[in-house]
């Protein structure tokens, strides 16, 4: 069990009503949750990996909150960025009008900061200090946090991004450096996975003879960022992990610049199934087109599910690779 809840949960801690449904805001997948009544949980978890791994253990999972629902409780695991965390506190205080908020959160994801920033409003409880990090409760922020819930950023480049998503104050260098390789024509079917808030896919979807172009995304916000920042008819959105996703038909080609973290340290094993991934959907003819931090090992994967790789392009810290004839033994 997690150390912090239990302490957090212990008799004269934090007050879990007796009844009425409580909304968690942000819990990842593996964490314990067994000191809390479950069938009364609704788990809040806009990252599909997650939300699928606590839906598979029979927790009621969703996106995002319900636009009507009054919760008895709430609690919040604070994300790392500022923006998202703040809005999920002011989110949490609000959705339970007031009632009694848990937050947990590890030193390195900036909980010190969120707590000085809550006791700058409202009383909050002693913290309780484990484990790298901190738990503590209030109750009463559903008006003084407000100003916490923070619209869409508009960029200048014509796109909105929400907090917390990927890339949220600007276009990613890497992905405007792929964006600049691609060649001039893709293919009918395209997809671009991991697609974050659409910026390669508009780009994608300047080649005229792209007709179909599937967004793969894990995280729904940045997905309903994607559909308001692409105009056309020929997108379709599919909040899925793209290691699991199966395109309607073979592809001409997949454009990516792929995750290569979960938390703080790199996970390339993430970047590795992608491309395994790409190289399942592609057709004999399909080409991939992805972007990488120069330092990331991908070559090996790349000459495993490819006949063809090449680097095509970069700069000092990232590099372009092309990949095409998917090998058919590809596992
Ligand atoms: C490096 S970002 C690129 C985003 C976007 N293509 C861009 O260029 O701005 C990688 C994206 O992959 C998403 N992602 C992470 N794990 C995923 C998974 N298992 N399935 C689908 N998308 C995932 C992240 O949420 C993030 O938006």
């Amino acid at each position: 069990m997690s150390l912090r809840l239990s302490l957090a949960l212990a008799p004269g801690g934090f007050p879990v009503p007796d009844e009425g449904r409580i909304a968690v805001f942000g819990p990842r997948a593996g964490l314990d949750l067994s000191a809390l009544p479950k069938e009364r949980l609704l788990l809040l978890q806009p990252l599909r990996p997650d939300y699928e791994a606590f839906q598979a253990k029979g927790f009621d999972c969703a996106a995002e909150l319900p636009k009507d629902e009054v919760f008895a409780a709430a609690i919040v695991f604070l994300p790392r960025a500022k923006a998202e965390a703040r809005m999920q506190l002011a989110l949490a205080a609000e959705c339970c009008s007031g009632g009694p908020v848990l937050v947990d959160g590890a030193k390195t994801d900036g909980v010190d900061s969120a707590l000085k920033a809550l006791k700058a409003r409202l009383d909050v409880s002693a913290p309780v200090s484990k484990a790298h990090g901190k738990i503590f409760w209030f109750s009463g922020g559903n008006d003084v946090l407000q100003d916490w819930i923070s619209d869409l950023r508009a960029l200048p480049e014509g796109f909105v991004t929400a907090p917390g998503v990927f890339s949220a104050d600007g276009v990613d260098p890497a992905s405007a450096l792929l964006a600049a390789s691609l060649p001039a024509k893709l293919g009918r079917s395209v997809a671009d996975l991991g697609a974050g808030w659409g910026y390669l896919s508009r780009e994608i979807l300047t080649r005229a003879d792209v007709e179909e172009l599937y967004l793969v995304e894990a995280d729904s916000r940045a997905l309903d960022c994607a559909r308001r920042n692409l105009d056309d008819p020929r997108p379709q959105f599919f909040w899925q992990d793209a290691r699991h996703w199966k395109a309607p038909a073979r592809l001409d080609a997949v454009v990516m610049n792929p995750p290569f973290h979960t938390g703080r340290s790199a996970e390339p094993e993430l970047g590795k199934a992608f491309i395994l991934s790409a190289a399942r959907q592609l057709a004999p003819s399909g080409q991939l087109w992805m972007v990488a931090n120069r330092h990331l090992p991908y070559e090996e994967s790349l000459a495993a599910s490819f006949a063809q790789v090449k680097e095509v392009g970069g700069d000092t810290r990232f590099k372009i690779l092309h990949a095409q004839k998917p090998r058919r033994n590809r596992s």
